[in-house]
């Protein structure tokens, strides 16, 4: 069996994606320092699958600790790279903690890709490097606007570094661009665990749904869109996680011509907010408590992915609607007010 490393493997995108890559044949490890995430999700994966991940707890930031981890798996096939600071409002107050840990953890793994020379490289990136581009949807080729954050900027600095490393390296490599992950696995048994209040607008529309907050706010309703909010490419994870071990497979079967591709993924459909809460409503038969609030800094109006180039090299196809994205949003939300002392009693390791 290949053998894949995946940082951030205890996090949402990580542990839906090593679920994906056992069910496709894949041996998987885990690096995870649990800054941001919690042990128990791999837990959760086990229930799944039957199979147990050994995480080692390191530091990216630490090279010495990482390149141990490279050491002992010698056999390493592939390197998935998920673990990173991802709240934009955080960056803004903490940019330098955001370069820090988002651009030294990349760079100590490609270092290790170099001295381990490991073949293949699949970089979590995001729409977010796209900024409040001029055309939607936006392809691959979509020139990138300043971004909006410095968490954005460590999306965009991210890109650009792989692109230079794999152009004077022999791995090749792969850029996922994310839209808006949102949803868990149909189990219910790993979702998304918000670190403190949550910013996103899923989980703020379940948490609000439940009773964890008392009520939620629409961040701008004068936009010049259908409705006046803002419109998004909402995916499933569980698609974004299927997305991961087709690129590994499109690698592993040479079919990648370049040093290093670019791929949007996104549905291609464009929705609101409101209509993101319309269909969670519906779904639920939950009437969901939220005031029309004022605009949100840093928002892009509109943004929604051409996903042509993933489905077309890829073959990768979302199965996911709107509707399951909030149905089993709304699923793990209720697992985890039953479980709550499962992830020590609150929802998030660090509140
Ligand atoms: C979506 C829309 C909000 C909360 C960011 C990053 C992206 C990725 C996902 C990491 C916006 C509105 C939200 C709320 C609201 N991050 N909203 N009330 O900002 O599109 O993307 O998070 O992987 O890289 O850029 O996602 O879910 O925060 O916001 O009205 O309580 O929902 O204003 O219009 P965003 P989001």
């Amino acid at each position: 069996m290949k053998k894949i490393l995946v940082s951030g493997g205890s996090g949402y995108i990580g542990s839906h994606t090593i679920v994906d890559l056992l069910e496709n044949g894949f041996e998987v490890i885990s690096v995870d320092n649990n800054s941001r995430s919690h042990p128990r999700m791999l837990e959760g994966v086990k229930k799944i699958t039957g199979k147990t991940i050994k995480n080692y707890k390191v530091d990216l930031c630490n090279y010495d600790d990482t390149f141990a981890v490279f050491q002992e798996n010698e056999d390493i096939t592939g390197i998935i790279h998920f673990a990173a600071f991802k709240s934009v409002a955080e960056s803004v107050e903490q940019p330098l903690m955001y370069f820090e840990n988002n651009l030294s953890s990349l760079i100590n793994l490609l270092k290790c890709v170099q001295e381990f020379n490991v073949p293949y490289f699949v970089f979590s990136s995001s729409c977010t490097v796209y900024g409040n581009a001029d055309e939607i949807p936006v392809t691959e080729s979509t020139s990138p606007k300043p971004a909006e954050s410095p968490y954005g900027y460590t999306k965009q600095m991210g890109e650009q570094i792989i692109n230079e490393f794999a152009k004077a390296n022999t791995a090749k490599c792969i850029l996922l661009r994310y839209f808006n992950p949102v949803g868990a696995h149909p189990s219910g048994l790993i979702g998304e665990l918000p670190v403190g209040k949550p910013e996103n607008l899923v989980p703020a529309i379940t948490q609000t749904a439940i009773g964890k907050l008392s009520k939620m706010h629409v961040w701008g309703t004068d936009y010049p869109t259908r409705d006046g909010s803002c419109i998004r490419d909402y995916i499933h994870v569980s698609d974004i996680a299927h997305a991961h071990t087709l690129a590994l497979q499109f690698l592993l079967e040479r079919k990648s011509p370049k040093k290093c591709e670019v791929f949007n993924l996104g549905t291609g459909n464009g929705v609101t907010v409101l209509e993101a809460i319309k269909a969670f409503e519906k779904v639920t038969g939950v009437k969901l408590n939220y005031s029309l609030g004022a605009r949100r800094a840093g928002d892009v109006i509109a943004i929604y992915a051409n996903n042509d180039l993933a489905r077309e090299l890829l073959g990768w196809i979302p199965k996911y609607s709107l509707e399951d994205m909030m149905e089993t949003a709304w699923k793990w939300e209720q697992k985890l007010k039953v479980d709550e002392k499962f992830y020590d009693g609150k929802y998030s390791p660090l509140n």
